[in-house]
């Protein structure tokens, strides 16, 4: 199987949740001032998993200018939850809420500003709990918030964990392959979760809290 062939193909079967998603898809191609976007096939996943497990909270470490945060809503307003997401970019966060507003998920989103590193620890104080959490924020930060993210989770909860493969990328900075691969091995003995990894995108890790 030809693989670009593949993902063409799979790309022109999978629709988007929303109209605006196309649009931020298009325009990311003439930018350079944004980082990448989750791939459709991905976000599609996200959205499935979303649907599959009926999830109520999803917490999202990452947002960019809300494209996976768009798809998530999208999958949250059919199953009636609500959505945290977290971003420390100013410019960006701006755009975020403005493309939340625009794609109409903004009433069930709630945006937060600063660093994960501080932000996921004060929700734990705050004893909140997520059905699924998805992480596509620094890679450095995955290792920090490990033991944060276990407790947010609900048992039973989903991880999912972006880029997961960004080692095997030869056009990426080496360190961040270096703090992927870390985290990998850190999950992967973690016999508290369920996990497995799929090469979809730069590769994401799924891992079921065991209950
Ligand atoms: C790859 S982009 C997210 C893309 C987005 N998930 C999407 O698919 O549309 C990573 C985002 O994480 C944010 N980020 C990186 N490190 C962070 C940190 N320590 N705290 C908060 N946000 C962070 C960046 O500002 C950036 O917007």
């Amino acid at each position: 199987m030809e693989s670009d062939k593949a993902l063409e193909y799979i790309r022109d079967l999978v629709s988007y949740d929303n109209p605006i998603l196309s649009f931020l898809d298009e325009e990311a191609k003439s930018r350079d001032d944004i980082q990448p976007f989750i791939e459709p096939e991905l976000a599609k996943m996200l959205g499935l998993l979303i649907r599959l497990t009926n999830a109520q909270t999803v917490l999202e470490l990452g947002s960019g200018v809300a494209y996976s945060t768009i798809w998530l809503g999208e999958a949250l307003k059919a199953t009636g939850g609500r959505l945290t997401t977290m971003d420390n970019h100013e410019r960006t966060s701006k755009e975020a809420k403005e493309n939340l507003s625009k794609a109409g998920v903004d009433s069930f989103v709630d945006f937060r500003f600063g660093d994960v590193e501080e932000l996921v620890p004060r929700a734990v104080s705050h004893h909140e709990q997520y059905d699924l959490i998805f992480q596509d924020c620094g890679k450095y930060v995955y290792d920090i918030v490990y033991e944060d993210i276990y407790d947010l989770l609900n048992p039973g909860g989903l991880l999912v964990t972006d880029d997961t493969l960004l080692q095997f990328d030869p056009t990426i900075r080496k360190g961040l392959g270096v703090h992927v691969d870390r985290y990998n091995q850190r999950l992967f003995i973690d016999d508290r979760y369920y996990s497995t990894m799929l090469p979809i995108g730069q590769g994401v890790a799924l891992s079921i809290k065991k209950a």
